[in-house]
């Protein structure tokens, strides 16, 4: 394991509950490993538009110097993530969803042709397989019930592009009194002390 692609979405940046438990996962990684860092919150992306897919659409070499712009930002960030050994995301709930920044990111990773394809059975993924570590903060208490719609959402987003193996830390209950959120945080460290030999390896 040589390279980490950490990708951090809490509104509230390096205070964000979810980054402080990347930082937490991340700071006792060996030193070999180099970590590549998306904070969404100092680089936020704009919403996905057409101008921006008729870029991806238009052959590269007969892009304006708008599109490549455009068609840039997408074709970079996919780049990053495939030079990942694995990835870190830091995942809070916000309405019951995820980061509309981490939203605005997934809409261009997940591109037809380079990360993932149709064929008569269905979607395929493009990417090598590779763990990716979930951080899930939330302020309620949603794991393993109905109304977690982030976790499945996850689930199929990284397995549609072809990223099965996934980890997920959750630290739920964090709004509910400080004896909740401090025990949400214990269990999520000791999560965090069962994975990391899987990046150190
Ligand atoms: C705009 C906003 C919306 C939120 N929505 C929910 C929610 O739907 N369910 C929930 O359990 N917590 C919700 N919370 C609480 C956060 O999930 C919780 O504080 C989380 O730990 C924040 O992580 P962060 O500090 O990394 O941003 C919300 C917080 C904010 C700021």
């Amino acid at each position: 394991m040589k390279h980490v692609l950490v990708i951090e979405s809490s509104i509230s940046g390096k205070n964000g509950q979810s980054t402080q438990l990347i930082e937490a996962f991340t700071k006792n990684l060996p030193a070999e490993i180099s970590i590549d860092r998306i904070d969404l919150q100092q680089q936020p992306l704009p919403h996905l538009d057409m101008p921006e897919i008729a870029a991806w659409m238009t052959p590269a070499d007969e892009r304006t110097a708008e599109q490549q712009a455009l068609a840039s930002q997408s074709d970079q960030l996919i780049e990053r993530v495939k030079q990942a050994d694995a990835i870190v995301l830091g995942v809070p709930m916000y309405n019951f969803g995820v980061p509309s920044q981490l939203k605005a990111l997934f809409d261009r990773i997940a591109r037809a042709g380079l990360t993932f394809k149709y064929t008569e059975n269905g979607p395929v993924g493009l990417l090598d397989n590779k763990p990716v570590f979930i951080f899930a903060t939330r302020g309620g208490i949603y794991q393993g019930t109905g109304a977690d719609n982030q976790t499945p959402y996850l689930e199929q987003f990284f397995q549609f592009i072809g990223l099965k193996e996934q980890y997920f830390i959750y630290a739920e209950g964090l709004n509910m009194g400080e004896e909740s959120a401090t025990k949400a945080f214990d269990a999520a460290k000791k999560r965090i002390e069962e994975l990391t030999h899987k990046l150190a390896a």
